[in-house]
């Protein structure tokens, strides 16, 4: 799959290769009305890794229904959509509003949105505010729901635990880690909102313990996520447990990532003589 927020709504990427081979797209994160997200500068590169404080720039959920998913509605490949929201009533509106839309085949949710009935914590840092929000989502739609986990928060597994009861399909993580850097000549943060998200190569290792976890503690699909460039980093995260994988920031500097990610996995597979991927989820467990 795509990550949110890396492959804007797939349309974009048409031309360049046939997205339609990809497992999933999983679009920007969407949010009731359009944004246009925080005051540049909103990257800023970090040792083997990128800043992002995009700000959910979006063009809100009418838009999405209206001008994106017919085009998806024609599409092989399914497309999931990310929602984000800043009270659990955002979340169940636009999952409601999603609901039966053609072209829309599940909903991922970001819960790494700051809650601002809470002062602002992400709903993802405790078990209990990230079931709140699954348990809303799950009651407003009928699409498979995944929950896409923060790693910003005490203890992941408990989190996943609290979001699978409360009715999840699936488990995606992870989202960026907080993050911030200086400008020294200006003495001021590089970014314009001073804090952002890193993402890329960076987190790996983090993204990939925090997989191995959760896939230890709920019996959901797991959907790793977290500085996968290449097919050898996706195999590490099926074989902590995952049984998908998202492909995020290599995109950006190479949007056909996504798909030399997936055609290097079936190339290990043939090259190992494994006929079923399944027979690779959590090999590194036993
Ligand atoms: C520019 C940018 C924008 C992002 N926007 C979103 C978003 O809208 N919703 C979301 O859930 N995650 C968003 N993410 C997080 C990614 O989907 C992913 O979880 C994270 O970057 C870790 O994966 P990676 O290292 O492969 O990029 C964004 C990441 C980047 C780099």
């Amino acid at each position: 799959m795509t990550a949110s927020g890396t492959f804007g709504y797939g349309t974009e990427y048409s031309h360049m290769f046939d997205i339609q081979k990809l497992g999933a797209i999983v679009c920007k994160g969407t949010t009731l009305e359009p944004r246009d997200g925080n005051p540049q500068p909103r990257l800023a590169d970090a040792a083997c890794g990128l800043l992002n404080s995009i700000g959910l720039q979006n063009i809100g959920v009418d838009a999405l229904i209206r001008e994106k998913a017919p085009i998806w509605a024609g599409w092989r490949v399914p497309v999931i959509v990310n929602i984000a929201g800043e009270t659990i009533d955002d979340y169940a509106r636009l999952a409601s509003r999603l609901d039966g839309v053609a072209g829309i085949s599940g909903i991922e949710v970001n819960i790494s949105c700051p809650n601002i009935k809470a002062g602002g914590a992400e709903f993802g840092s405790t078990p209990k505010s990230a079931a709140e929000v699954t348990t809303a989502v799950k009651a407003a739609t009928s699409l498979p729901i995944l929950v896409k986990l923060t790693p910003n928060t005490a203890d992941i597994a408990e989190v996943a635990m609290a979001v699978a009861e409360a009715g999840a399909d699936a488990i995606s993580l992870i989202n960026s880690l907080k993050g911030m850097a200086i400008d020294i000549a200006q003495r001021r943060p590089l970014l314009g909102r001073i804090t952002g998200g890193l993402s890329g190569p960076a987190i790996k290792p983090v993204a990939l313990h925090m997989v191995y976890e959760v896939a230890g503690a709920v019996r959901l699909p797991v959907i790793g996520c977290g500085g996968i460039t290449a097919a050898s980093d996706a195999i590490e995260f099926i074989m902590a447990g995952a049984s998908a994988i998202q492909v995020g920031t290599a995109s950006l500097a190479n949007p056909r990532a996504p798909l030399d990610v997936l055609e290097g996995i079936e190339q290990f597979l043939k090259q190992e003589g494994i006929n079923n991927l399944a027979d690779l989820i959590g090999a590194a467990r036993r």
